[in-house]
């Protein structure tokens, strides 16, 4: 048996909670790694430092120059790219989940452009610019969204817009890099212990647990697993959308 060629990855989002355990899974898999930061330096060169050869890197996904240098900078580094995982979010107008918050009324425009921005429109520019690498590598794109996109739950309306449209954006650029072998898919986490599920307003998160079949929040290290899988072994699955949420 050949041994496997170590996947190039860029993790966009990659110091935060869902991102820190998808870059320590990929670790496992001896990816080489670069992740990002966007406020938060220090903390990703604090995990860079635990995670063989990664390299973290600056990234604001509301700018198309920060993404572009950082784009181009990573595939440098890694001398070309097997897959972009972009993992951050902007979670929307949350003052509709304080207790008597309205998830209509309380977006706003200000909430709704940076939601799209940051969930939307950067992960577009992401990819646009890493195609060509990508297209040399034939290698795949992994869209973080959320359960909110593709299921009618309680949340901020622009949040949930945005999420869905992830799964649009997997279905029209797995048509236009999959000529080349390209594989673009969304992944879409329920609830998970952490990160920006603190959001929720009081008593969503139990609601989410009743309503879930396994009765329980999910880890961020299960995600990471289905993502570091879908690194490893995904040829032909494209244009999907994958729910990870324990059946809600
Ligand atoms: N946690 C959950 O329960 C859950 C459930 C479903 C879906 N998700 C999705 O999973 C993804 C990660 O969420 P999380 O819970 O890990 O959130 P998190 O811990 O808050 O991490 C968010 C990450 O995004 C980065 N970021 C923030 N603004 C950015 C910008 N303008 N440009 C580039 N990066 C930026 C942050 O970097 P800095 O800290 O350096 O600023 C951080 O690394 C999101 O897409 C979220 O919607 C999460």
């Amino acid at each position: 048996m050949t041994a496997r060629k170590p996947a190039r990855c860029l993790v966009i989002g990659g110091a935060g909670h869902l991102g820190a355990a998808v870059c320590r899974r990929l670790a496992v898999d001896a990816a080489q790694l670069v992740l990002t930061y966007h406020r938060d330096a220090a903390r990703a060169e604090t995990l860079a430092a635990t995670l063989p050869g990664a390299r973290a890197m600056a990234c604001d996904l509301e700018s198309t120059d920060s993404i572009a240098a950082c784009v181009d900078a990573a595939v440098a580094h890694l001398g070309g790219l097997d897959a972009l995982i972009t993992c951050a979010g902007h979670p929307g107008g949350r003052a509709s989940e304080s207790p008597g918050g309205d998830p209509l009324l309380d977006v706003t425009e200000a909430s709704w452009d940076a939601c799209f921005a940051l969930n939307v429109r950067g992960p577009f520019f992401a990819v646009q610019r890493a195609a060509p690498a990508l297209r040399a590598a034939r290698g795949q794109v992994l869209l973080v969204g959320s359960v909110d996109g593709v299921k009618p739950v309680p949340t901020p309306v622009d949040y949930g817009a945005s999420k869905a449209a992830l799964d649009g954006l997997a279905r029209s650029l797995s048509k236009a890099l999959g000529p080349a072998g390209v594989r673009v898919n969304a992944l879409h986490p329920g609830v998970l212990t952490g990160g920006l599920s603190h959001a929720l307003r009081p008593g969503l998160r139990e609601d989410f647990v009743k309503h879930a079949s396994l009765k329980r929040e999910g880890r961020p290290e299960e995600v990471a697993a289905m993502i570091a899988f879908m690194v490893r072994e995904n040829s032909y699955v494209t244009g999907q959308g994958l729910v990870i949420d324990g059946g809600l």
